[in-house]
């Protein structure tokens, strides 16, 4: 869906001269974000995946409907720091280096996810209290977790075990609890929760029996929540996610990326040329999957709204596309492709396309520098 405020801008942009452009709708983010709030209040802790979107005007949009926000880099910890100073943090993500532990330490972060014995060993070298979650990857019951199981991320439980002996000899690194993230793109609520009932159900015998001093132990369940392109309107149901969480006396916490962000982000272009070739018909769009690669790192066709402009001029007035058509960027490869073969309600030059869910995993997933094509601009309607 398309609100009123970004058909207006698109309109405008279009009108100046400054397209492509991500437009965001801030106002909608932050009535969307309440409600997830409303739903999971009580139930988990709500931190943001800034990875899915780490825009300072997103990150402050979303602060006070989150109780922290999670980073994977030492970069998005220094720019959240700064974007949103003071808020919790925790930093998860495989390959901390050195300068990214003694980031992290100074000052600390609220949580440290753990992600090896070796990273933790280095982390208990520094001397510095810490409060660390371990991050498992446990090998639980169920199709949903295999592709975490098959990852590098988190440890299994030999890995779990490892880091015992090292914890025993340092006091000042204090284990919190467990953290995972063992799914992704899972659109069915009931599902989620079932897999947060399996997590829970092994991980607190699992503390019980390793780390049994630990009083009020915290799970943090990670992301994952389904965003489905192809029903755009279609958004998770957290009310019946949070009402299935299991109830057991862990602090339990998630943290979402996609599905806080995608919705109230647009990419706006318009179609400079249409051609046929080989039997297909193709919209050539300003700009491309180098600004929004979301659709080729998913392998979908991005869902879009057309905006008709009546415009005249040599190429402007020919013969419309009717669909079925595939919609490409300006890039010299084959794979800028944002929509193959769909349906198009007759589409020209100047035309505009507003491609949707576009707030997350989209501009900072591209490869922006290649072929050196201009960067879209950025609003932040508010
Ligand atoms: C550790 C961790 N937490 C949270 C997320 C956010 O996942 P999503 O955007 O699917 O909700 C990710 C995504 O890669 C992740 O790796």
């Amino acid at each position: 869906m398309v609100t009123e405020p970004v058909r207006a801008e698109a309109l405008r942009l279009a009108g100046a001269g400054e397209l492509p452009a991500y437009v965001y709708d801030l106002p909608a983010l932050r009535a969307h974000a309440a409600r997830v709030r409303a739903a999971t209040a009580g139930t988990a802790e709500l931190y943001y995946a800034v990875k899915a979107n780490p825009a300072a005007e997103i990150l402050r949009a979303l602060d006070p409907y989150v109780d922290g926000f999670e980073v994977a880099s030492g970069g998005e910890l220094a720019h959240v720091r700064e974007a949103v100073p003071g808020r919790p943090v925790a930093f998860s993500g495989p390959g901390k280096t050195d300068a990214e532990l003694d980031l992290a330490l100074a000052p600390p972060v609220h949580r440290l996810h753990v992600e090896s014995p070796g990273e933790l060993a280095r982390l208990i070298a520094r001397d510095i209290p810490a409060d660390v979650l371990l991050r498992a990857n446990p090998e639980l019951p169920g199709e949903d977790t295999r592709q975490a199981a098959a990852s590098p991320f988190g440890m299994d439980e030999d890995g779990l075990a490892a880091c015992l002996p090292l914890l025993a000899g340092a006091p000042h690194v204090r284990v919190r609890g467990l953290h995972t993230h063992l799914t992704w793109a899972q659109h069915d609520a009931a599902a989620l929760a079932a897999l947060a009932r399996r997590v829970t159900d092994w991980a607190l015998p699992w503390l019980g029996a390793h780390l049994p001093g630990l009083d009020h132990p915290e799970l943090d369940l990670g992301g994952g929540m389904g965003v489905d392109y192809r029903a755009p309107d279609q958004v998770f149901d957290w009310r019946a996610y949070a009402a299935a969480l299991p109830a057991t006396g862990a602090r339990l916490r998630i943290e979402p990326g996609r599905s806080l962000t995608a919705y109230h982000g647009w990419y706006v272009t318009d179609v400079l040329d249409v051609k046929r070739n080989h039997g297909r018909d193709y919209a050539v769009l300003r700009g491309g999957t180098h600004h929004l690669r979301t659709p080729v790192a998913r392998g979908h066709d991005q869902p879009f709204t057309v905006v008709p402009r009546t415009l005249t001029g040599p190429a402007l007035t020919g013969p419309a596309l009717t669909g079925p058509a595939t919609l490409v960027g300006q890039l010299c490869t084959p794979r800028d492709v944002l929509a193959r073969d769909v349906p198009v309600p007759g589409l020209r030059p100047g035309d505009l396309v507003v491609f949707e869910l576009a707030g997350a995993y989209a501009w900072s997933l591209s490869h922006h520098n290649f072929l050196m094509h201009p960067r879209p601009r950025f609003r932040y309607l508010d």
